[in-house]
């Protein structure tokens, strides 16, 4: 087993600092367009978030995995909470109250894309302080995973406390501009072409290697690129150039959440010792089972599905 360098064994191989959000679902044949009403499927709500979301998706594969997020005391935080300890989550560091659990509004349309608003609620309440009072929580992992629907200064916190060793891995999604700081600790950068292009901005090449080189020199040490049915692009400061790693093929039925899986499968299996080519080889097969299925948690495969795929 791994030890974090100077401290007791890993309690978890992967902890999740993150949202958590209830996802009210609507089905579009087409999505409105300015000043337009459409008619919807009928609502569903699912537990989601893409902090949440990859703590399931972590945990579902088999890796001890332990979420620090806030909720609201109500209804929504409740479902929230009760699916991921179905799943097998450490809840310990899910913090309740100070504003309503987040809500993310989700269309999806007949291709399986969608669209998503969040309110943050709770989630913008998960403060640097919240941070500093989990380091116990943040020094039992071997890998500590963010993305950016908590504050970012909490993301910045978080980057700071991690105890030697520890690898953090970061899904600036939303994207928002990024500190030095938390660019040279991430490892890897996880993004989409979406976020890339507004990290790197006008400076963006036209192909993911150019944008695995333009982020590489923003200083994280690693970066890996989804590329959707294409699979991913991984660059490792540590060598070599950029890797494409391939996708299976599948017919997608809704991709809300695969990049929360793909994510949490990538560091899940960093933390287990693969390099990044190998764990991004897994991570694709991860991604590509959940774009199977509706939802997000409810899609997420376990290690027995991804192995049939
Ligand atoms: O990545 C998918 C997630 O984004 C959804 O579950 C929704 O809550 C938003 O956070």
């Amino acid at each position: 087993m791994q030890k974090n360098e100077g401290s007791a064994p890993s309690r978890h191989d992967l902890l999740v600092v993150g949202s958590a959000n209830a996802d009210l679902v609507v089905g579009v044949d087409r999505r409105p367009g300015p000043g337009e009403t459409v008619l919807g499927s009928d609502l569903v709500v699912h537990p989601g978030g893409k902090g949440a979301n990859q703590a399931v998706a972590a945990a579902r594969l088999g890796a001890r995995t332990a979420l620090l997020a806030r909720v609201g005391d109500d209804a929504h935080g409740r479902l929230l909470r009760a699916s991921q300890q179905e799943a097998g989550v450490d809840t310990g560091g899910v913090l309740v109250g100070g504003a309503p659990t987040g809500v993310a509004l989700i269309t999806v349309d007949p291709s399986g894309d969608n669209s998503i608003v969040v309110s943050p609620g709770a989630n913008a309440r998960l403060t640097p302080g919240d941070i500093r009072a989990a380091a116990p929580l943040l020094a039992s992992a071997r890998v500590v995973s963010v993305q950016l629907e908590i504050p970012l200064d909490s993301v910045a916190e978080t980057a700071r406390s991690l105890a030697p060793g520890t690898r953090l891995v970061l899904n600036p999604s939303p994207p928002a501009p990024l500190p030095d700081e938390v660019l040279a600790a991430c490892d890897p950068l996880v993004v989409n072409e979406h976020e890339a292009r507004f990290i790197l901005g006008e400076g963006a090449g036209p192909t993911p290697e150019s944008w695995a080189r333009g982020l590489t020199a923003l200083g994280p040490r690693s970066v890996v690129i989804t590329l959707g049915a294409d699979g991913a692009l991984v660059s490792d400061t540590r060598g070599g150039d950029p890797v494409r790693v391939p996708s299976p093929r599948v017919d997608a039925v809704d991709t809300t959440g695969a990049g929360d899986a793909f994510t949490a499968a990538l560091a899940w299996r960093l933390g287990l010792g693969e390099d990044l080519t190998e764990a991004a080889g897994y991570a694709v097969r991860v991604g590509a089972a959940a774009v199977t299925k509706e939802g997000a948690q409810a899609s997420f495969p376990t290690a027995e599905e991804v192995a049939a795929l």
